[in-house]
């Protein structure tokens, strides 16, 4: 009931709204109330895509679009009660068909790495798409950042996007059709929650996540080197020089990873070859959903929590970033101007028998929730 009431106060769904070339300020400026409304944001492969903003009581508003299921901003106040969104990203369609580094998107069907794209199950080998030197990274080619997901706004208390998305027996060198649906929602607390869900007709590794670049002024002229960030991680997994675990679970303490207390990421990065690129072991997994990170910049007073009921999170430093991409706020987004944490389980898992498995069997249900919650200090 309360959802109907929403949708009648906002007028929505707003399909096809004013041309604006400008989301976030549109966003930003629009005397809206609470829900969720979509317009057309032109085409990707060949098919029309659209913009789903999602708006709290609070005035914190999250846009997505089905292309890769991209949340392309995340508009939140700071201490001064000005907004800007937290997270790196476009105001058109245009520049995410230029193969940005996964800003925003949904991730599969595998986050992160495959060492050589190869892995078997039983006595069957499979050989995936390498898109990352000889390893297969991010779901390869054609990830599922890079497909259109079918949208359905949900009626609920709360704006709520559903997407959806077939991927077939073969796609990437993936075994078997994966029916996938990924549940974001906007909730009061200003959490960003994205629940993932999947079922399969043949064994098949399932990894998913969301790949938001983050820099909490709202600004990536600022680094994200004075961000402080804590990590409910006693342990990570190294790597090898292609970034695939070795298969080691090593104990962070006295080491230059070690985030267990609010430590500026800029502290010690330099001494980290190529920076921060690595799975953290999530301390007392139970499959519950557990409060495993903190970010927080003092000038801005934002702070970022991240939820979930997964046994990993890739802290990445946005080592690879160059400036070749312009953010929301006009600025080149160059290296180390913002950072992702990524929950998942661990990389090349269907190659490492010690890490928790990722393979999901028919008559099953792949289900996992992370929520970004966001806030500030005054
Ligand atoms: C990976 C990086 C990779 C980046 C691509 C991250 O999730 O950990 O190694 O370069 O994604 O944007």
């Amino acid at each position: 009931m309360k959802w109907m009431k929403l949708f009648a106060a906002a007028g929505v769904l707003a399909i096809g709204g004013a041309a604006c070339n400008n989301d976030t300020k549109e966003a930003e400026t629009t005397q809206a109330s609470a829900g969720i409304t979509k317009k057309a944001w032109g085409e990707a492969n060949g098919q029309p895509v659209d913009l789903y903003t999602l708006r709290n009581a609070n005035g914190t508003v999250v846009t997505i679009t089905n292309y890769g299921g991209i949340v392309t901003s995340f508009l939140t106040k700071d201490k001064n009660d000005s907004i800007a969104s937290i997270v790196v990203g476009f105001d058109s369609i245009g520049p995410y068909l230029q193969s940005p580094p996964y800003f925003g998107a949904l991730i599969g069907r595998y986050g992160n790495r495959i060492g050589a794209g190869k892995f078997s199950i039983g006595d069957k080998n499979y050989t995936l798409a390498t898109n990352n030197g000889v390893n297969h990274l991010h779901g390869g080619v054609v990830g599922f950042d890079k497909v259109i997901w079918t949208a359905a706004p949900i009626t609920d208390s709360i704006p709520v996007l559903q997407l959806s998305y077939l991927s077939k027996d073969g796609e990437e060198g993936y075994p078997g059709n994966l029916q996938v649906t990924v549940t974001y929602s906007l909730t009061d607390e200003d959490g960003l929650k994205i629940q993932y869900e999947a079922t399969t007709d043949q064994p098949t590794p399932v990894n998913l996540t969301n790949h938001s670049y983050f820099n909490l002024t709202g600004d990536t002229k600022q680094t994200i080197l004075e961000h402080q960030l804590q990590l409910n991680a006693d342990a990570y997994t190294p790597v090898d020089k292609g970034l695939i675990p070795t298969g080691e679970i090593r104990a962070v303490a006295g080491t230059l990873f070690d985030f267990r207390n609010p430590t500026a990421i800029g502290s010690r990065i330099d001494s980290v070859e190529g920076g921060y690129d690595h799975n953290y072991v999530i301390n007392n997994v139970t499959g519950s959903l557990q409060k495993v990170a903190t970010l927080s910049e003092s000038t801005s007073g934002r702070f970022l929590e991240v939820w979930t009921t997964e046994p990993g999170i890739q802290f990445y430093s946005g080592n690879f970033l160059d400036g070749k991409f312009i953010n929301h706020s006009g600025t080149p987004v160059q290296l180390r101007t913002a950072l992702c944490l990524e929950t998942q389980h661990f990389p090349d898992s269907p190659n490492k028998k010690e890490f928790p498995s990722t393979i999901l069997e028919p008559g099953k249900k792949y289900r996992t929730e992370t929520i970004y919650k966001t806030g500030f200090i005054k």
